[in-house]
């Protein structure tokens, strides 16, 4: 969640600190701080709010120093404040920490703190505890320390630390929460994010759970958790800085939504031979595990788990296997049947969801066979993975989850087709069919985006709504769910989704004179049905928009608003239909002076439980 960056080098550090931290800001933004040491001293830097305000209050004083680490953070411990900022400090200041995650059992350590080693708290936070920790157990050695110290530890967490006495180094740990060390010359770099590392290295090490790596300005040794040094391929990042840039578009989110054909592009045809055969690199599937699977299970939070909706449909219908679908942080506290018979599937954009992460540990438990689609490459959930599906989406910035959900959706269709042919479900015609299908979907987003006029239009008219209802059936209900969230998440009106079918068990109850209701209708059997449901609804008073297919005309009958997706097969129309609603909810949070990127009280990627 937090954002964490750290330098050592010949050259000067705040710049670095804060170039880093404007990159992972994406990941919490309540407040930010730096340590940087200087001149025998460390100093400690923070503030409330943005990053802005951290840097006005940085003095020109600070400008020579060589070493420090930096924080933007998301909190959980302790409201946003400056004292509740990172970096933390022992009692004289001589130890600065920053930290990502939660040490869960803190407050036995505090209150042992408190009343046997007499030290008062400067903030509420878990983190004080661990710069109070490193100091009780500091003799002149600072990896000994943190190595004790994390001992004392449980939770997840990515950590570092500088010492005053001990200037020439950074100590970091993971146990997690993502950590990365990027490789320069005569400099090193440690962030919690690649993104925030790229203007100055390709090269990096990707820090596993519990190892502990020690930075200097010449070297990098990394420890795993008995104290073995560790050896590590240097993982080159191919993307380069300017995909992590904004590109002329004023939101992340913007650029990312219109990313988004190119995005699908990349995931579908770098996966075609040249005979039109899905090949998965990564994904080792044979027609023998297939047979064996009885159920499927796909696990995840939020957008991706709304992906995962689309997936079960996908799966069950080209490939003929039963899926479960569930929520990881319910998942993760029911008994579920799964055993070597079950397939799991984890999806994730940022590979670092704890939830997400920590079911998938619990399926490897019980013996299933862990197949992950993620975004980010060599991120933990990745890296637990028996079979990865790398969606190639590039770095998803904006906290709104965009192109990551439709390229999720894309990976799924490519998942059921290639199920389907090794399990012998689909015939080789349907299945050529289904492909060539899939291969026009780049373009039929492009003819939407071409003129969003009428989106505009009516974010203009409706942003003032106190909430707004999006209703569905089949598989436009699991879309109904990710227009909702997308809307909810970045304007923060009260937006809820729901089936059709139960609005007159309840929900009917809701609609009033002017209640906005956005009815999707992309699936053909379905579109009488659908009609019905918004004559209920428009008797009530509502204001209809309706999202349908080409050629469903009838529904300008009963509703005030129509938007039209290209023609596309049932099946597929859900990576069409989210397009508009995206943007609609960009416009209206644009409308409302939110802060589209960041919006409030949530962060990309939620490595807390
Ligand atoms: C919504 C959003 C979140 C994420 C969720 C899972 O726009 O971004 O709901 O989808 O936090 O994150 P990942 O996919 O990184 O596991």
């Amino acid at each position: 969640m937090c954002g964490i960056v750290g330098y050592i080098g010949e050259n000067k550090a705040l710049p670095v600190l804060i170039n880093g931290l404007t990159k992972l800001e994406y990941r919490g933004y309540d407040s930010a701080g730096i340590a940087v040491y200087n001149d025998g001293e460390l100093f400690v830097k923070k503030c409330k709010g943005r990053l802005s305000n951290l840097k006005e209050i940085i003095g020109g004083d600070l400008e020579d120093t060589v070493i420090g680490i930096g924080h933007t953070r998301w909190a959980t411990h302790g409201e946003p404040s400056v004292e509740n900022a990172h970096p933390h400090t022992n009692v004289s200041s001589s130890i600065a920490v920053i930290h990502n995650g939660i040490f869960e059992n803190y407050m036995a350590v505090k209150d042992w703190l408190i009343n046997d080693m007499n030290i008062s708290f400067k903030s509420e936070t878990d983190t004080e505890v661990i710069a109070h920790l490193i100091d009780y157990y500091y003799d002149g050695d600072l990896l000994d320390a943190v190595n004790k110290t994390v001992e004392k530890m449980r939770g997840s967490y990515a950590l570092a630390v500088i010492c005053k006495q001990e200037p020439d180094k950074i100590i970091a740990v993971r146990k997690d929460s993502p950590l990365v060390v990027g490789i320069g010359e005569n400099e090193n770099f440690l962030a919690s994010d690649i993104p925030a590392l790229l203007k100055y290295t390709r090269n990096v090490y990707l820090i596993e759970n519990n190892e502990t790596v020690v930075l200097t300005k010449d070297s990098i040794v990394i420890y795993d958790e008995l104290g073995h040094k560790m050896d590590r391929e240097v993982y080159h990042v191919t993307w380069d800085e300017e995909s992590a840039e904004k590109d002329g578009f004023e939101h992340f989110t913007l650029k990312e939504i219109y990313e988004q054909p190119k995005a699908i592009y990349d995931t579908i045809n770098r996966r075609l031979d040249d005979n039109g055969n899905i090949t998965i690199e990564g994904v080792n599937l044979t027609s023998e595990d297939l047979k064996k699977f009885n159920k499927v299970y796909i696990v995840a939070c939020g957008t991706a788990y709304h992906a995962g909706l689309v997936g079960r449909y996908a799966i069950e219908k080209f490939a003929n296997i039963s899926v479960e679908v569930d929520i990881a942080s319910e998942f993760r506290y029911r008994e579920p049947f799964i055993d070597e018979n079950t397939l799991f599937i984890a999806v994730s954009q940022s590979g670092e969801t704890l939830d997400t992460l920590q079911s998938l540990r619990e399926a490897k438990r019980r013996g299933a066979r862990i197949l992950s689609i993620v975004n980010v490459v060599g991120s933990s959930v990745a890296r637990e993975s028996d079979d990865v599906f790398y969606t190639w989406a590039g770095p998803e910035i904006g906290v709104a989850s965009t192109k990551a959900y439709t390229t999720q959706l894309i990976a799924f269709y490519l998942l059921a087709l290639k199920f389907g042919e090794l399990n012998g479900h689909l015939d080789r015609s349907r299945y050529n069919e289904l492909l060539d299908e899939m291969k026009k979907i780049p373009d039929k987003i492009d003819e939407i985006l071409v003129d969003v006029s009428n989106v505009q239009q009516l974010a203009s008219e409706q942003f003032n709504n106190e909430s707004i209802f999006f209703m569905g059936r089949g598989l436009d209900v699991d879309s109904a769910f990710e227009a909702s969230l997308k809307l909810k998440e970045i304007s923060y009106i009260n937006s809820f989704a729901i089936a059709a079918g139960e609005l007159k068990h309840g929900t009917i109850a809701l609609i009033e004179n002017g209640t906005f209701v956005v009815s999707l209708a992309t699936q053909e059997k379905l579109l009488e049905k659908m009609g019905s449901n918004i004559k209920e609804v428009k008797a009530r008073g509502a204001c209809v928009l309706a999202v349908t297919r080409f050629g469903n005309t009838e529904i300008e009958k009963v509703a005030d608003s129509v938007w039209y997706i290209p023609e596309i097969i049932d099946e597929f129309a859900p990576v069409l239909s989210i397009i508009s609603l995206q943007l609609f909810a960009y416009y209206v949070s644009l409308a409302r002076g939110n802060d589209v990127d960041k919006p409030r009280n949530l962060a990309k990627s939620v490595t807390v439980e």
